[in-house]
């Protein structure tokens, strides 16, 4: 791959793997699996080590993942929260001993084996033995405050045991986690009481965590395992073993069953062993977590860029079940996209039942040759989404038929169509039902408007009784209506009208969000609602100013632009409007000079005085704009410190560069 191909092919992933962090971290609403998500990110590695001047300190791979969510306080984590570096292969694993070797030659070297469980990993920090802050590993820096979330865990205690002598400072790590049962029953109230269900144990015990209100937390079946630890003082451990004894005496729940290994084979026979009892755990794991034992070592192993080398994970395969395909429905999402679905004969996988898995579009269908009547692969990749891996061909009776798209929305009747350049096929009718149903859940949804009380269930209800025919609507309900769905108290209404009546002044970039622009996520309303500073401004932006905001690559500028385009959404947002829902932007300081109005820049290497983000503030503050590559249009590129190809680029093409002096004594004559 040539260096061009490389730079695209990175800025891809990045997008990519942006965008499912945030599903995954901030939304807890994963949409890949864990192992097609390890897949791109470790394509994104080797192509960093590759083209290592392609590195970029943004990059998914120098960050641990999640951001805290705006509502909890941040905290500063005193030592960071690494993440551990992971691999799917036994023969790696035989790598990483051999590396470990050479960088600690003659040393004799133990393992210990511990299973590695998928919850939420935390810090809880005791000051003189007394429980004072407990926060979520948020950006691997900072994290969220959830101390009074973590003191409802009764495996979380409040004071150390005094069996040992009390540390100043000892902070402890582990992972929070729901357990298999625990899930199962919380998700079958969730479902009775008309309320969205947990994608995941793991989703479930991240969603619970983050509440607002601590009762909830405390009746949510929350459990806690530790292993590791952060900042010491007045206490020191020799060996991971005896930090693990350590931490029990002083009251912690350990794993019950830990393997200690003199060599790398009976690691991996451990990994066998563990993997035998893998669905004996009360809680879902994931894969073993292998760590040099002798802790004096971990100085001179070091780091790597966001994790450490004492330790390493090894993930297992998903599982896999075979059954038969009995058939394939259509499923209409919020974006019209129709997505086959598969009815399988039930089957158990990695200890669930499953009778329907997703196929994703008729490309994927065709890619594996899945015909109705297969005996088909089935997993629970990553213990996510159910998902047909592949076909059993070998089982064919030769009576299987192929599935063909329907040509026509299975919900409201119109001709679908199929977008150039996408693999989905779409009912484009904005009136339609389905539509219509998964954008009101959508946009009354938590992370968006956040209107409570309105579930799916309720949701449905006002979208068949032809109360609700696109989302403005809700604006123009009546009690009355509301009072007309089954169900549905006098109490209950009143509160949804309430609860209504308050996200009209929930912040422009939720309402950005909620608008469901495709591939507008949370991050990239922010992002907007720091450029435009009302609806007006956003809705009559061309290509090339969307464009040219840093962070706003083509596909998503040509999203929010044909958004805009389209008649019905516009009447959507002047309805909006006329409900007084807020559609004007707070974050955006008022344009403070128009010295450079109209100019382009472009920012490359490091200022010595500034951060990029500053420098591209102050630019905007006096009306200009950044892009992010220099192009015929850009009018000044500044050059910082060890600046990139892209001052080569304006030198070739005649485009005046500035230096970080010249730039500031412009930035301040129009300031
Ligand atoms: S040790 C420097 N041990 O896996 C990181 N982590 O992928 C120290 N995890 O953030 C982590 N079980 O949330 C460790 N026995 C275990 C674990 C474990 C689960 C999680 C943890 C960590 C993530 C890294």
């Amino acid at each position: 791959m040539n260096k061009n191909d490389a730079d695209r092919r990175i800025k891809q992933l990045r997008n990519e793997l942006e965008y499912h962090n945030e599903r995954y971290y901030t939304e807890h609403r994963p949409e890949i699996s864990d192992k097609v998500y390890d897949e791109l990110y470790s394509e994104l590695e080797k192509l960093e080590e590759q083209f290592p001047d392609l590195i970029s300190p943004d990059s998914p791979t120098r960050r641990v993942g999640g951001r805290p969510i705006e509502s909890f306080e941040d905290v500063r984590h005193a030592v960071p929260m690494m993440s551990l570096s992971n691999t799917y292969s036994k023969e790696e694993l035989r790598k990483y001993d051999i590396r470990i070797r050479k960088i600690v030659p003659n040393e004799r070297i133990r393992y210990i084996l511990e299973p590695k469980i998928d919850g939420v990993a935390v810090n809880l920090r005791y000051e003189r033995g007394k429980f004072v802050l407990g926060a979520t590993r948020g950006d691997g820096e900072t994290g969220d405050n959830i101390t009074e979330n973590l003191k409802t865990l009764r495996s979380i205690p409040l004071s150390l045991e005094v069996s040992a002598k009390i540390p100043d400072v000892m902070e402890v790590r582990g992972e929070v986690f729901m357990t298999g049962k625990g899930f199962a029953r919380l998700n079958q109230e969730r479902e009775e009481a008309g309320l969205s269900v947990f994608a995941n144990p793991r989703n479930a015990a991240a969603g619970s965590l983050k509440q607002l209100d601590s009762r909830i937390v405390a009746k949510r079946p929350l459990d806690a395992v530790f292993y590791s630890i952060g900042e010491l003082k007045g206490i020191e451990f020799e060996t991971h073993m005896n930090l693990l004894e350590g931490l029990e005496k002083f009251g912690f729940q350990t794993h019950d069953k830990v393997w200690i290994c003199d060599s790398i084979n009976e690691v991996l026979d451990a990994l066998d062993e563990l993997e035998e009892l893998r669905h004996d755990f009360s809680f879902e794991i994931d894969g073993g977590v292998v760590k040099v034992n002798e802790r004096s070592l971990y100085d001179r192993l070091g780091f790597t860029a966001k994790s450490p080398r004492w330790a390493i994970a090894y993930k297992y395969e998903p599982e896999q079940a075979e059954t038969t395909l009995k058939d394939i429905t259509i499923q209409v999402g919020r974006t019209g996209v129709l997505t086959p679905v598969a009815e399988l004969a039930p089957v158990k996988v990695a200890g669930s039942t499953i009778s329907r898995a997703t196929l994703h579009n008729d490309d994927e269908i065709r890619r594996k040759d899945i015909r109705i009547g297969d005996r088909v692969y089935v997993e629970k990749a990553g213990e996510v989404i159910p998902a047909v891996a592949g076909v059993n061909k070998d089982a064919r009776s030769g009576n299987e038929k192929p599935f063909k798209m329907p040509d026509k929305c299975p919900v409201c009747g119109e001709a679908v169509t199929r977008r150039e350049g996408e693999v989905a096929i779409r009912c484009e009718n904005l009136q339609c039902p389905a539509q219509i149903k998964q954008w009101l859940r959508y946009f009354a949804s938590r992370g968006a408007m956040d209107i409570e009380g309105m579930g799916s269930v309720l949701a449905d209800q006002l979208v068949d009784r032809n109360f609700i025919k696109d989302i403005s609507d809700i604006y123009t309900l009546s009690k009355q209506d509301v009072l007309q769905i089954e169900r549905m108290g006098e109490k209950s209404a009143q509160n949804l009208m309430q609860a209504i009546e308050n996200s009209k002044n929930r912040d422009f970039s939720r309402v950005i969000f909620a608008l469901g622009i495709p591939h507008v996520g949370s991050r990239t309303a922010r992002t907007l609602e720091e450029h435009f500073a009302d609806i007006d401004e956003l809705m009559n932006a061309g290509m090339e100013e969307l464009e040219n905001i840093p962070e706003i690559g083509g596909i998503m500028a040509r999203s929010i632009y044909n958004f805009f385009r389209d008649p019905r959404n516009r009447k959507i947002t002047e309805s909006l409007r006329r409900a007084g829902v807020n559609l004007e932007s707070k974050s955006r300081p008022a344009v403070k000079s128009s010295k450079l109005k109209g100019k382009v820049f472009v920012l490359t290497g490091t200022l010595k005085q500034l951060t990029r983000e500053s420098a591209a503030e102050k630019i905007r503050d006096c009306g200009g704009t950044v892009a992010s590559s220099v192009s015929g249009n850009t009018d000044y590129v500044v050059a910082g410190e060890k600046p990139g190809s892209k001052l080569d680029k304006a030198r070739k093409i005649g485009i005046e560069v500035l230096e970080e002096s010249r730039f500031m004594k412009m930035i301040s004559d129009s300031g």
